[in-house]
């Protein structure tokens, strides 16, 4: 399979251009592009296409005919000796009603069934890229996700690039057929008539075609640099709207909206650039036109008195130069459109190229077996180029619950998010029973994870479909009994739609206390091996975090939990306590043992300070 074909796209690459890719977020494309990102839809949809082609250079026919037909009522019908008045209406009528009619009746009829046949290849074309580019970010690294802003990535799956790359391809299959056999039917039709003037105009258009190869990567640079600015805008505004409940509690509406009229004004300054060199580019192209309409008036003029063409034929060269503009102007689009579709293109593979940090192994898949001790063996970590973790040696035995805490910073969400390969150690190897997490599919290893994270968040949705997304077997009384567990389901039975209502983007409807408890119950749902309870109950007042702990504790019961905690009540009850200080666990035992040893957990108990 050619490498174009081959979309998965990193096997052709060498291990330094994939780290490379790690570490910038996204890869680098030199090829070309447009046609890599093409060519496997060409190849599906070819038969499809060729219909269209072929289904497109028809009108182009008919237009050449439409275009030249004046020569022939000139000077055979109109100029003519001999013909009575009569005779030359019948003879006007029946090349207006017969084959104008029949010219123009071909045209329309081929231009609908292309125009059907095209639309839907590309409307698949285009989901199909939607939903890769959907599928690739979702299954991007937690490093990528933390390089780019949910607006930087609506713009790859829903934004201008794949618009501006599929309205490239409509005009190259729906336009550019007919134009190029109008403009090859008509100039060897008028060659015959006198081959000078002819190849005066195909001289010119050849001339076009090369201005348009010099502005081609002026105009390449100008789309590239105004998507740089148009993606981050998009990403900047999306951002202000998600903070839009800090920016209110703030008061600082005032200072978003002049943030917004700053990314605005960049990008209205960047859209006025762009088209106005645009159209001086374009400027310049008619410029070249209106020059050679002149020199055909002259030529043609002179070519009618030195009698080597008819009169005819004199208002057939005008036709065809006024018919051939349209070819041509498609021409200098093409070149515009096609700098800008390939720097589109080159936008989604730098995206498709780019490699999860956390890649799945590609054979010897090991499934991770239930109930297993969590290890780690000489682990250490960096976010990007700064360490966090060094050198732990851990071992958490099935079933344990352990407490982690320390400082803030310390590292210990980074350590448990380790454990469930949301990152993948820089050195050392974290294991879950005898399998290196690196040879496990990191999704089977989430899977058996039941995780409540420091900051939950939750979907525009209803609270049912919250729940569902993660389980969606689940049946109404799991959903209750859950969230019983939780202690949500009072509050849910109050609400006066109940598990349907709707809790706002990222859960902004609930209390902070509630959306820890809705995450519980959502972290309960698949009956996990592993909890990781992240700050878990830090929201909640003294009474409701009892309740909680002591639903909890009965359903951790027999299963490794992992709290980190700044609250000496969820620590106590737990069997070992690791204290975690910049990066590396400093004391491990029980409570009763690290509270009788001097050390800092004694300290942070003391001060209770946690
Ligand atoms: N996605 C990230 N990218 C870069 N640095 C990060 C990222 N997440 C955390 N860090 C940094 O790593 C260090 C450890 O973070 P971590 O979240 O593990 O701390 P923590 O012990 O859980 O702190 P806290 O108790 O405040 O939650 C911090 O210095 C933090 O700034
Ligand atoms: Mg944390």
């Amino acid at each position: 399979m050619s490498k174009a074909i081959n979309l998965n796209l990193l096997d052709g690459r060498s291990l330094s251009q994939k780290q490379e890719t790690i570490r910038s977020g996204t890869a680098a494309v030199t090829e070309s592009a447009l046609w890599t990102l093409v060519c496997p839809y060409v190849v599906k949809h070819r038969f499809m296409l060729a219909l269209v082609l072929v289904l497109n250079v028809l009108p182009g026919l008919a237009v050449a005919f439409q275009t030249l037909a004046p020569k022939y009522i000139v000077d055979d019908i109109l100029t003519v000796p001999g013909l009575s008045l009569s005779d030359r209406w019948w003879c006007l009528a029946g090349m207006v009603g017969i084959w104008l009619f029949f010219a123009a009746i071909l045209r329309m009829l081929s231009w609908y069934l292309s125009y059907r046949v095209f639309t839907s290849v590309r409307e698949n074309v285009v989901m199909d890229l939607r939903s890769r580019c959907f599928r690739h970010i979702n299954q991007l690294c937690m490093g990528f996700h933390g390089k780019h802003s949910s607006g930087d990535l609506f713009s790859y799956v829903l934004g201008s690039p794949i618009g501006i790359i599929s309205g490239y391809y409509h005009n190259l299959m729906m336009n550019v057929p007919n134009a190029a056999s109008a403009f090859i039917c008509c100039t060897l039709w008028i060659f015959m008539w006198d081959w000078c003037l002819t190849i005066l105009l195909v001289s010119l258009v050849f001339a076009t075609v090369f201005v348009i190869r010099l502005s081609h990567s002026e105009l390449e640079k100008l789309q590239s640099e105004f998507q740089a600015v148009e993606m981050k805008v998009t990403g900047k505004v999306s951002d202000l709207f998600r903070g839009n409940r800090e920016m209110k509690m703030h008061a600082v509406e005032d200072r978003m909206t002049e943030v917004f009229d700053e990314q605005a004004e960049a990008l209205r300054l960047k859209t006025y650039d762009r088209d106005i060199r645009t159209h001086h580019v374009n400027m310049f192209h008619e410029g070249v036109g209106c020059i050679f309409f002149v020199f055909v008036i002259v030529l043609a003029s002179w070519r009618y008195l030195e009698q080597v063409i008819t009169a005819g034929e004199f208002f057939g060269y005008l036709g065809a130069y006024i018919a051939l503009q349209g070819p041509v102007g498609l021409l200098f689009s093409l070149g515009t459109g096609r700098a800008n579709a390939e720097v589109s293109a080159k936008r989604l593979l730098e995206l498709l190229y780019t490699v999860s940090s956390t890649p799945d192994p590609r054979d010897n898949i090991r499934i991770p077996s239930p109930r297993e001790d969590i290890t780690f063996r000489d682990v250490s970590f960096s976010y990007d180029h700064t360490p966090v973790l060094h050198n732990i040696d851990l071992v958490i035995p099935y079933g344990q619950r352990v407490a982690l805490v320390g400082p803030s910073g310390a590292g210990k969400s980074t350590l448990a998010k380790l454990a469930m390969r949301l990152y993948d150690a820089g050195s050392g190897t974290v294991y879950l029973g005898n399998h290196n997490v690196r040879e496990c599919r990191s999704s089977d290893i989430r899977r058996r994870f039941g995780v409540v994270p420091q900051d939950p968040f939750f979907f525009h949705a209803s609270i049912r479909e919250n729940l569902l997304l993660i389980c969606p077997g689940a049946t109404e009384a799991d959903l209750r009994s859950v969230c019983q567990t939780a202690k949500m389901w009072d509050f849910i039975e109050q609400l006066p739609q109940k598990l349907d209502t709707v809790i706002g983007e990222g859960g902004c409807r609930l209390s902070g206390g509630q959306r820890q408890r809705l995450a519980i119950a959502r972290a309960l749902l698949n009956q996990p091996d592993y909890f990781l309870f992240d700050e878990a109950t830090s929201a909640l007042d003294c009474v409701n975090e009892a309740l909680v702990r002591e639903a909890l504790d009965h359903v951790v019961r027999n299963r490794t939990a992992i709290f980190v905690a700044h609250r000496l009540t969820t620590i106590k009850d737990c069997d070992r306590i690791l204290v975690i200080d910049n990066g590396s666990i400093i004391q491990d035992g029980t409570f009763k043992e690290l509270s009788s040893r001097p050390g800092m957990f004694r300290e942070m108990v003391n001060q209770n300070r946690f």
